[in-house]
């Protein structure tokens, strides 16, 4: 595996790959690996001939600099987790590297944004583009993999992807969960022991609301599920949202042939924590 710390590190060995005629898939990664990041880079892999992975964690697109501090960080153990992973190239930028250039890129996604994450995290998503715009441009990747835990981002990342004509296709990959449903994050690592035994009741509460769906309307089911958070003293829900699962919209009613995704942000332990339902 070809560490490279330096953008044009960087661009050296995607010649290589290019001059080769080799596709390439991008796995970006804030670090703190784990099975969920696995699941992308084993796809990443079989779909592509090079697999380059990047570890970074952005400044810009946290909004609470509390969190950016506490951000599990373990640079030793990802990059051993990559290798262990037949990553090819890892991309381990600092952020005088990655931000040589001011970010000054401003984007507007329009309604996509003004919802859920983007309404909650003020300045999230605008930090998000702007590396996953660098990354896409410095690894000139064929495919870019990402978890559809975050379902919001990846509509965010579409849309970038629309709105500057990148050529590389999107692949959302289904949430890796642990045994006990529990959807895998880097932010899981902050739970204490007692916060992650019960932190797999997110998952129980939105199955329980898709095995009701027959039966309940769309502004029943979210009743449902937010009053299941409401009473569990130890969870503190952020939002609840059901939506359109291609605008982001909210619905009360089900059209014909729509697809709808129910998400949630919630504190558990001084934690957030997301997590998605399909409903159709
Ligand atoms: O999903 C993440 O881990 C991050 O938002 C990403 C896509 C690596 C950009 O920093």
């Amino acid at each position: 595996m070809k560490i490279c710390r330096t953008v044009q590190e960087l661009t050296d060995s995607i010649n290589t790959v290019k001059e080769n005629k080799q596709s390439i898939g991008l796995v970006p990664t804030m670090g703190a690996l784990h099975n969920g990041h696995k699941s992308l880079f084993d796809r990443a892999r079989k779909e592509n001939d090079v697999l380059v992975c990047s570890v970074f964690v952005n400044p810009i697109q946290f909004n609470n600099q509390d969190d950016f501090k506490k951000y599990p960080r373990d640079e030793k153990k990802d990059i051993a987790f990559l290798e262990a992973s037949g990553c090819d190239i890892a991309f381990v930028p600092d952020a005088k590297e990655v931000y040589k250039e001011e970010p000054t890129e401003h984007y507007d996604f329009g309604q996509l944004e003004q919802v859920m994450e983007g309404k909650q995290r003020p300045g999230h998503f605008n930090g998000v583009a702007t590396i996953v715009n660098r990354l896409f441009m410095w690894t000139k990747a064929d495919r870019g993999y990402f978890g559809e835990k975050d379902f919001q981002q990846i509509a965010i990342i579409k849309d970038l992807v629309r709105q500057k004509n990148i050529p590389i296709k999107i692949v959302a990959c289904p949430i890796f969960r642990d045994e006990d449903g529990l959807a895998t994050s880097s932010r899981n690592q902050r739970l204490s022991a007692k916060a992650r035994e019960i932190a797999p009741k997110i998952h129980q509460i939105l199955t329980k609301s898709f095995q009701m769906k027959d039966d309940l309307s769309i502004s029943q089911i979210k009743s449902f599920v937010e009053s299941e958070f409401k009473r569990r003293k130890e969870f503190e829900l952020e939002y609840f949202m059901i939506v359109d699962d291609t605008t982001l919209q909210p619905i009360l009613m089900k059209k014909e042939g729509q697809g709808v995704v129910g998400c949630v942000a919630v504190w558990l332990d001084g934690v957030r924590l997301i997590d998605i339902q399909r409903y159709y």
